[in-house]
């Protein structure tokens, strides 16, 4: 049976070093065997995901997806590989970027991201210093929902704001991705801590929160129906062992 793990990467994978170290070894085991397919799905760029590999022990994944579901890359990896062209031309014609920074207009204490995290296809700004982040959250919203055909708004760790292509966004990405490479989309299992990961869940019905998920993907996840979401006792790498020896991905679950 082949399984395919759609995973998070900062504060779902990372965050407990001795953790990951027997996680990332129990998902190499199996996808050396090719019984997984690991799949990085996170708001790092590729170089920091590479870098994250030799520096933090991430696991060796078979495809990343990366600025928030706004690129692709498939093997081999290096700091040279080009995002997939297909997902990239067909998230391009719906996205001005002009038009998403025109969203972010005169809002008081709203800072913009460096600009390696500012694509064609990716406008993120910081509103921690902003008086109430979450109103200005969706203030924002507000302004981009009658546009929702082109852009959405992706909110995370009471922080950072994203304006993402309509198309995009991680869920959309893995899904792309799984029908790309033929694989059943029954068998993904998707994990994640924070709103950035929502749309993982949406979009695949086995999914685990990690224990200390920020409480966006906690009452989001609550949202769904009964038994799409695991919810670990167990924080970080430990908890999304926990959850896939729960769905019978590694042994030695209940
Ligand atoms: C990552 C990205 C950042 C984004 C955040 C939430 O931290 O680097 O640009 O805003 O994820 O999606």
């Amino acid at each position: 049976m082949k399984w395919t793990l759609a995973s998070d990467v900062d504060g779902t994978l990372t965050g407990d070093r001795a953790s990951l170290d027997r996680l990332a070894s129990r998902l190499e085991q199996k996808r050396v065997v090719g019984e997984l397919y690991l799949i990085v799905s996170t708001g790092r760029r590729l170089e920091q995901v590479l870098q994250g590999i030799v520096d933090e022990g991430l696991p060796k994944p078979d495809a990343v997806i990366g600025q928030v579901g706004t690129e692709i890359y498939r093997p081999p990896f290096d700091n040279e590989t080009r995002p997939m062209v297909a997902w990239h031309d067909r998230l391009l014609a719906g996205y001005s970027r002009e038009e998403a920074v025109s969203f972010l207009d005169g809002i008081d204490g709203l800072v913009m991201q460096p600009e390696m995290y500012n694509t064609k296809l990716k406008t993120s700004c910081y509103l921690d210093r902003c008086a109430d982040p979450k109103a200005a959250a969706m203030l924002i919203g507000h302004r981009v929902a009658p546009h929702a055909n082109r852009y959405q708004v992706v909110w995370s760790s009471g922080r950072d704001l994203d304006i993402l292509p309509a198309a995009s966004g991680k869920g959309k990405a893995i899904r792309f991705l799984v029908e790309q490479q033929g694989l059943d989309p029954v068998q993904v299992v998707v994990a994640g801590d924070t709103g950035n990961d929502a749309s993982m869940f949406e979009e695949f019905d086995k999914g685990v929160v990690v224990a200390n998920a920020k409480p966006e993907l906690i009452a989001m996840a609550h949202t769904l129906a009964d038994g799409r979401v695991y919810f670990a006792q167990k924080p970080h790498a430990a908890g999304v062992e926990e959850g896939l020896e729960h769905y019978g991905v590694l042994d030695g679950g209940s």
